[in-house]
């Protein structure tokens, strides 16, 4: 969605943005060319692996330390960095939330069931507990409740008592025990939220979305813009939420009146777009 995703950020030269969720670094490229000439990024990211490949291809591309800033950092860490650079305000932000291509095809993450490899899935791999870690300390109340809210796991009760407490070193073990609890057809349909249900409570997904939603306003010049791609309910419903909120208290001028999707022509070209919505708010003028 990079048309879309540009023309809510509308970047302009001379202006200072953040991407708070660098990744390849697509939207990144083409947002910096809108910014040129004497604007500048701010491009985040919390893993440490992808970064450095991504900063070499947009040097590559002629973006210097002047208009490229980069920085390994939760989105949630925003404000402070703001801060450390001497910066009063963004003109616009971008989050496209969640995993990238890379991280989501390299087995050795641990992200996809579709893969043989360690049952890791910390976007920042120095920092926390893997997730076979987490599933082996996890009660089955707390399993059941990370099912329920991170992926509405319709058989979380289930799932949640036989897999709770367990040792599952990879991928592979937290797929076949999943399967041998579930027919076939409802185990398939399981495993993509079971991955993202420990996914999200591995990385406290929702704790990061729900602090830059709070902390937006004041890192946002007056008329500043934002776009947040979401992938799934539980980050589309806190965006909603959250920006509906601001409009009601006047701190943002415009939301988004509905979700933009992807075309068609999209989809097809790249199936893991199909979920994806795209929210965008401008910020109100004056202080
Ligand atoms: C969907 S990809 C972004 C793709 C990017 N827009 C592009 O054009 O290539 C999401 C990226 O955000 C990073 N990420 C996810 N949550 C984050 C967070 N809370 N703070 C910082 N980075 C995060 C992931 O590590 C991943 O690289």
């Amino acid at each position: 969605m990079l048309a879309e995703v540009l023309s809510a950020l509308d970047p302009r030269p001379g202006e200072r943005m953040a991407d708070g969720t660098l990744g390849h670094g697509g939207h990144a490229a083409e947002i910096l060319a809108g910014l040129q000439p004497g604007g500048c990024l701010l491009a985040l990211d919390q893993d440490p692996l992808q970064l450095p490949a991504t900063e070499t291809r947009l040097r590559a591309r002629g973006f210097t330390a002047e208009s490229l800033i980069l920085r390994r950092s939760n989105f949630a860490g925003l404000p402070r960095i703001l801060a450390d650079l001497g910066w009063t305000g963004l003109d616009g932000v971008l989050l496209d939330l969640g995993l990238s291509s890379m991280q989501i095809d390299n087995p050795e993450r641990g992200f996809s069931y579709k893969h043989h490899g360690p049952l890791d899935m910390r976007m920042n791999p120095n920092r926390g507990e893997t997730a076979a870690a987490w599933l082996a300390k996890a009660d089955p109340d707390k399993l059941e409740a990370a099912l329920a809210r991170n992926a509405d796991e319709p058989h979380a009760p289930r799932l949640a008592r036989a897999l709770a407490g367990r040792q599952l070193e990879t991928c592979e073990a937290l797929a076949d025990a999943v399967r041998s609890l579930l027919p076939g057809p409802d185990a398939e349909a399981a495993l993509p939220r079971v991955f993202q249900a420990l996914r999200i409570q591995v990385n406290d997904e929702f704790g990061a979305l729900e602090s830059i939603l709070r902390d937006l306003p004041q890192c946002l010049n007056p008329h500043g813009r934002v776009a947040i791609l979401t992938f799934h309910s539980g980050e589309d419903r806190r965006v909603k939420q959250a920006l509906a909120a601001g409009r009601k208290d006047g701190t943002y001028a415009e939301v988004s009146p509905s979700p933009l999707r992807p075309s068609a022509a999209e989809v097809r070209e790249n199936p893991r777009a199909s979920c994806a919505k795209l929210r965008w708010a401008r910020r109100a003028g004056g202080t």
